[in-house]
């Protein structure tokens, strides 16, 4: 899972980078991974500045610098099966034909095909184990394909055709051509989101944004947006003051089928991402958390209710309020926890989530204690946390998960575990309440999360993560590739690639 963006301003003698830095920190909370911008200036010239690591270390301001000209994309990485700390950051790029830059939120599941046709028919090298590096591939061979010294609107959206046809998976994606535009698209289930709109100067013109999730558009007064439909795809042209950008159903939206993830715990709760805000579906999470409690438990068997932070806050409060059982903040985060470094002598001495996590006495003491977390993935979180809860002196300890159980890999971005490695895999509640050592587990059923979540128009959701059952399919021998590399790469973690690469014909400073 990942962040995208990408901009373009009206006026060309503007630079693009600054904004685009700015959005990416509104983007942050959707991969920390790694962080790429690529601009593009004059004469079609590409600047980029990629690397591993958060925004605010990857864009220096000297590094910020050498990335001119008036419209630029950028990318936040998550670590999926394919890229791990090792591969390149995003956007990637190929230098035929034209100069195409993309940057690719989601997961495509057909790759072993892709490969096969990318080697076989196309001949194209792909130098990586990222799907990302695929798609881009598979949209330059498509625009290969017209053959022309200069391309045209209907030349792009032709070859996403082609790209829509051939790949499976989910996919929200911003990219450039050199010189010639910015571009957007999403897959026909629309199960990443992207979002886009404009905002006008004083004179009239328009710059125009792409976007995971709203909050940067409307960080950014960007204030008329919208949802890029599942299937349409988007093109700006890089002089958008004089030109207004093109929109093209490219194919017909398929069954939309939003991920339900990213409503859970993913996007930011003041994002509104397909129409439906983050804040409120968490609201009604834990409202019908509540009622399903209710059915097992009296209220007065719980003396509190306590959030794991942050994503499960907004959920926790409002199951207290349903239940009408005291909130407390029982655990207290410390926020300067970024990513620690073990030396390789050095003992892991404190747990990872004793370092980011404290647990207030006081509020345990004595009591039966119910702890709402957003989901329950691995459980080794889950275990220390209810350790804790213990520790500090609480009686009881419920457990409560703002989402169903998850049993099955998550193919589309968010890649969480080895399916064998999920604490519910295989395991009923009551085993899994064993193995976490609390008293109760209760989880959230699906039926309940997507009623907290449905629209007048939206009333189907990807939840493969929790039923096995995807909305592309998957092709045979895919889930078996994805936990072959899995295994590849927590073999390599300490193997990271040269930390930056600023390498695109970069050199503005002449
Ligand atoms: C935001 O855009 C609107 C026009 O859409 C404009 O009236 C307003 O002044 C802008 N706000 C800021 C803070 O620039
Ligand atoms: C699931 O659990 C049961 C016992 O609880 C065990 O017999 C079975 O082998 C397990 N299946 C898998 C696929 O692990």
């Amino acid at each position: 899972m990942c962040g995208v963006l990408g901009i373009a301003l009206a006026d060309q003698t503007n630079t693009v980078a600054p904004e685009l830095l700015d959005g990416c920190l509104f983007l942050q909370h959707r991969g920390q991974d790694a962080a790429g911008i690529a601009t593009c200036g004059d004469r079609g010239r590409l600047y980029q500045c990629k690397g591993n690591g958060m925004a605010r270390d990857v864009f220096t301001e000297s590094r910020m610098a050498g990335l001119v000209g008036s419209m630029g994309i950028a990318h936040m990485r998550y670590p999926t099966a394919g890229s791990s700390a090792n591969s390149e950051a995003q956007p990637f790029y190929v230098n035929s034909p034209y100069g195409v830059l993309l940057g690719h939120n989601g997961n495509l599941v057909n790759t072993l095909s892709l490969r096969r046709y990318m080697d076989e028919d196309v001949h194209r090298h792909i130098n990586t184990d990222s799907d990302s590096e695929l798609l881009l591939n598979l949209f330059a061979a498509e625009l290969e394909k017209h053959n022309k010294y200069r391309v045209n609107n209907d030349d792009i959206f032709h070859a996403l055709e082609g790209v829509y046809r051939q790949c499976r998976g989910g996919y929200a994606c911003v990219g450039m051509l050199a010189g010639y535009a910015m571009i957007g698209f999403r897959d026909p289930n629309g199960i990443r989101p992207l979002l886009f709109g404009e905002r006008t100067r004083p004179d009239g013109t328009k710059d125009y944004m792409l976007a995971s999730e709203s909050v940067v558009l409307k960080a950014h007064n960007f204030t008329k947006f919208r949802d890029v439909a599942p299937g349409e795809a988007v093109i700006v042209p890089k002089d958008c003051g004089r030109n207004p950008p093109e929109f093209k159903q490219v194919v017909p939206v398929n069954s939309i089928r939003p991920d339900l993830f990213e409503y859970v715990y993913f996007a930011r709760p003041d994002s509104v991402l397909d129409g439906i805000s983050v804040y409120h579906t968490r609201l009604e999470m834990g409202i019908k958390l509540a009622d399903s409690i209710l059915k097992e438990l009296s209220r007065e068997d719980i003396d509190v209710v306590v959030s794991v932070p942050d994503t499960a806050r907004t959920c926790a409060l409002e199951c207290a309020n349903r239940l009408q059982v005291p909130y407390r903040e029982g655990f207290v985060k410390n926020r300067y926890v970024g990513r620690t470094f073990i030396m390789p002598n050095q003992k892991e001495r404190v747990s990872s989530v004793r370092r980011k996590l404290n647990a207030m006495d006081s509020e345990f003491k004595g009591k039966r204690v119910l702890v709402v977390d957003d989901s329950i993935v691995r459980g080794t979180t889950s275990k220390e946390i209810i350790n804790m809860a213990k520790e500090a002196g609480a009686t009881k300890v419920y457990f409560a998960s703002a989402a169903p159980a998850i049993r099955y890999n998550h193919i589309y971005g968010i890649d969480l575990a080895d399916t064998k490695q999920l604490v519910a895999y295989n395991k009923t509640t009551e085993e899994v309440s064993v193995e976490l050592g609390c008293d109760k587990v209760f989880y959230q059923s699906l039926e309940d999360l997507i009623d907290c979540c449905k629209t007048d128009t939206i009333s189907k959701f990807e939840v493969g993560v929790f039923t096995g059952n995807y909305v592309t399919g998957v092709e045979d021998g895919y889930l078996q590739e994805l936990e072959r590399m899995r295994a590849l790469n927590a073999g390599c973690k300490s193997d990271a690639k040269a930390e930056f690469d600023i390498g695109l014909y970069n050199s503005a400073d002449f």
